[in-house]
């Protein structure tokens, strides 16, 4: 088997440096054959793992599903919002209509001698290559929690149990429309070059206005 480890792409490259989500608003059909996905899978499923846990499995919703489990996530919102007008439930229970193609892809922590953070990562990573292997194949994608990904009875429809945690829905279709250009953060703002004593630019001046900190850190060991 060929291992492209060191091997130059200029063309992957050029791709990774314009890299772009694409909103399901822009997604139609038709989505990745079963071949594609098969392929899409193995290549989000190839992700750097401490200690070869596999934190992560895989949900895909594509034909009827979608439709099934546009409803579960209706009866959740009509639940939560009683009140809810027709056409606001209507629209929760298109979510997953909106693409041809969803795939959850959801963490699973092991117990493991290995910090939780590290599995949290490699299934951030297989969700980031999942959507990557899909542009590859010419496909748009968006990568969403939106509120159902946390809501109880959502989960519970879905087959998920209290050690499953949505790291996203992954929205997979063809491209309508391309995306415009998004601000990215600053080089100068976040990348240091270690000198002893020196002071190091954590990226605080990049959206300052827009967002805080927490006041001691995030405590991770709580996670
Ligand atoms: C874990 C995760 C959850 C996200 N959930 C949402 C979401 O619910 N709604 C949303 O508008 N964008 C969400 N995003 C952001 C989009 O996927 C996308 O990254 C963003 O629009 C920026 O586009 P870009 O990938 O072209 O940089 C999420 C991203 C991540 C990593």
């Amino acid at each position: 088997m060929d291992i492209y480890a060191g091997k130059p792409s200029s063309e992957m490259l050029a791709y990774l440096l314009k890299r772009r989500s694409v909103k399901v608003e822009d997604l139609s059909g038709p989505g990745p054959s079963a071949e594609q996905l098969e392929t899409i899978l193995t290549a989000a499923s190839r992700v750097p793992d401490h200690g070869k846990l596999c934190p992560y499995y895989f949900l895909v919703f594509e034909g009827v599903a979608r439709t099934k489990a546009g409803e579960i996530i209706a009866q959740a919102y009509v639940a939560d919002n009683p009140e809810a007008r027709e056409d606001k439930v209507q629209c929760e229970r298109q979510r997953f209509m909106r693409a041809p193609l969803v795939v959850a892809i959801v963490m699973r922590a092991r117990m493991s001698k290995n910090p939780l953070w590290e599995q949290i990562l490699t299934a951030g990573a297989a969700a980031q290559n999942f959507s990557l292997a899909a542009h590859a194949l010419g496909f748009g994608t968006q990568w969403l929690t939106e509120w159902y990904a946390y809501d109880e009875n959502v989960r519970k429809g879905l087959g998920l149990d209290a050690k499953d945690v949505v790291a996203g829905f992954m929205y997979v279709g063809t491209c309508e429309n391309q995306p415009e250009e998004r601000e990215r953060p600053d080089l100068e703002l976040i990348v240091n070059r270690w000198k002893e004593g020196a002071r190091l630019q954590k990226g605080d001046s990049y959206n300052r206005e827009k967002f805080g900190y927490p006041q001691n850190g995030f405590d991770f060991s709580k996670l």
